[in-house]
């Protein structure tokens, strides 16, 4: 059963669940829970008085009142005046993953109106609906079924006694944009050897069908056709076959926004071959790919009037007898003729090719997600997406958007000094600048295929995958770009 939220119109003393969730700001006990606290003979109050709990930022306490409710968890938010979209996201994310932690197949969260800071009654709906989804994810298909097997947190419900309208407007916002980043994470956890570009491929088109999207997956001789050379020179090591896909999104009039996503389905570095350890990482050199795909999910469920083009350049980074290797040149869909001096700096040979044919969209502007360096993780960490691009106007808005989203993304520049370091001695442009500014260097190369339209690059390696468990992510995917690329899909519908 896929995990799902709703809303309901009850307070929380009111309502039967195995598991309540309350999240709370520091202070005392607001005048809302006074009715549920004293169903409980003041175990809340107590709890507060006593000081084991402070409402720090997540800081969570466990209770087993007798009654109304089997049991209540409390979550921090920190001080009232710093409660924000991202710390509701964030209580709404511990919440769902401890439920799913105690093994309750059902429960409910409760914000207190007195602890909503600024955000309005819709924007808590929304955000909930993502936090509740993102706490909730977990992957298991490929385990054998536990002996004794808890039971799967299958709904959360959000009590909303006030504003009921209005938040469950947001939560159907919220719950759209959280089931395409459950498609997207779903699609990210696959080994290499399950998510071929063959399966994305698949993917893309049952999704497609599903929302009444359009849809076109082009193989290897299609591929070839089209003149993608420099797909083509990445997947040509491999026995998997490449795919490029187009999804077609149709709800406006105007130019359409297009969305690129590198799906890179393992990438060992090729003859440029990478070292063993945390090679495994490399099945999420599709994080890319995989956020167009979760943003055309929630974009089919919400049907926002805007027109949106995904493509999805797909292709497996191998080192054999038949792989490309460094020195090589090779041509582009564009033109450009490319020196290959790094097999592993594949991105943005696939990546190239497919912004070269998003000219034929005359897009309003191009967004392109990709896990693209291993510099991203040093400049930024895990905490923000890395962003270039050559339009002011647009970059602000895609940092909105991120800002909305709680996936933050940090501009770095572009000055024509970086260009210089993908120069080739014997081709128009060289596929590595070498290790200084890596991130903008490949930025720099992409943008060498850029033609026409305003365009924005975001570097997700840092952010894809996380190797930890800790209150902001969850162990695995992500998701990332999903909550980024629809915020702004449906702020561009406003406009
Ligand atoms: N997929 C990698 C980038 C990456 C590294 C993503 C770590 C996530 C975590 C990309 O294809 C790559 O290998 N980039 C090279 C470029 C270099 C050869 C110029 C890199 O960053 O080392
Ligand atoms: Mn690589
Ligand atoms: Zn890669």
């Amino acid at each position: 059963m896929p995990f799902e939220s709703s809303v309901v119109a009850a307070a929380p003393a009111a309502h039967a669940t195995p598991l309540l969730a309350i999240a709370l700001a520091r202070g005392p006990l607001p005048p809302s829970l006074q009715p549920l606290d004293d169903a409980a003979g003041g175990a809340i109050s107590r709890l507060l008085a006593a000081g084991d709990f402070a409402g720090r930022r997540d800081e969570t306490a466990v209770l087993y009142p007798s009654a109304p409710v089997a049991r209540v968890l409390l979550i921090g938010m920190g001080k009232p005046d710093e409660v924000s979209r991202t710390s509701i996201r964030r209580a709404a994310a511990t919440a769902a993953k401890r439920a799913r932690g105690i093994g309750v197949p059902s429960a409910a969260f409760y914000l207190p109106p007195e602890h909503r800071g600024g955000v309005s009654p819709r924007d808590v709906g929304h955000v909930v609906a993502e936090g509740l989804g993102f706490g909730a994810w977990h992957y298991a298909e490929m385990k054998r079924p536990p002996e004794e097997p808890k039971p799967e947190l299958e709904r959360v419900e959000l009590l909303a006694p006030d504003d009921t309208a209005a938040v469950r407007q947001g939560h159907a916002v919220g719950a759209a944009i959280a089931a395409g980043q459950a498609v997207a994470r779903g699609v990210q956890v696959l080994p290499g050897n399950v998510c071929t570009p063959t399966y994305l491929g698949n993917v893309a088109r049952e999704l497609a069908d599903r929302h009444g999207i359009g849809v076109t997956v082009l193989d290897r001789a299609a591929i070839i056709k089209e003149g993608m050379k420099a797909l083509m020179a990445v997947a040509q090591g491999s026995v998997e076959e490449p795919r490029f896909i187009a999804l077609e999104y149709k709800g406006g009039t105007g130019a359409p926004v297009v969305l690129v996503g590198k799906g890179v389905t393992f990438d060992t570095g090729g003859i440029s071959i990478k070292p063993a350890p945390n090679m495994e990482d490399m099945k999420y050199d599709m994080s890319g790919a995989a956020a167009v795909l979760g943003t055309f999910e929630a974009i089919g469920r919400l049907k926002p009037k805007v027109n949106v083009i995904g493509l999805i350049p797909s292709a497996e980074n191998m080192p054999s007898g038949s792989a490309f290797k460094p020195g090589d040149v090779v041509g582009s869909h564009y033109g450009k003729t490319i020196e290959v001096v790094n097999t592993d700096a594949e991105g943005r040979l696939i990546l190239a090719d497919a912004l070269s044919y998003a000219r034929r969209y005359q897009p309003a502007c191009a967004i392109d997600m990709a896990t693209l360096t291993g510099a991203m993780v040093i400049a930024l960490g895990h905490t923000a997406i890395g962003m270039m691009g050559t339009d002011d106007a647009l970059l602000e808005e895609v940092r909105q958007a991120g800002e909305r989203s709680g996936e933050r993304a940090w501009p770095l520049p572009m000055w024509d000094e970086f260009r210089e370091h993908n120069k080739s001695d014997i081709a128009d442009v060289k596929n590595s600048g070498g290790r200084p500014a890596g991130s903008i260097t490949a930025g720099w190369f992409l943008r060498e295929f850029v033609d026409g339209f305003p365009w924005a690059h975001l570097d997700i390696a840092g952010t894809a995958y996380s190797d930890r468990d800790d209150p902001t992510r969850v162990k695995g995917p992500t998701g990332i770009g999903v909550r980024l690329c629809s915020e702004f899909v449906l702020a561009r519908q406003a406009r």
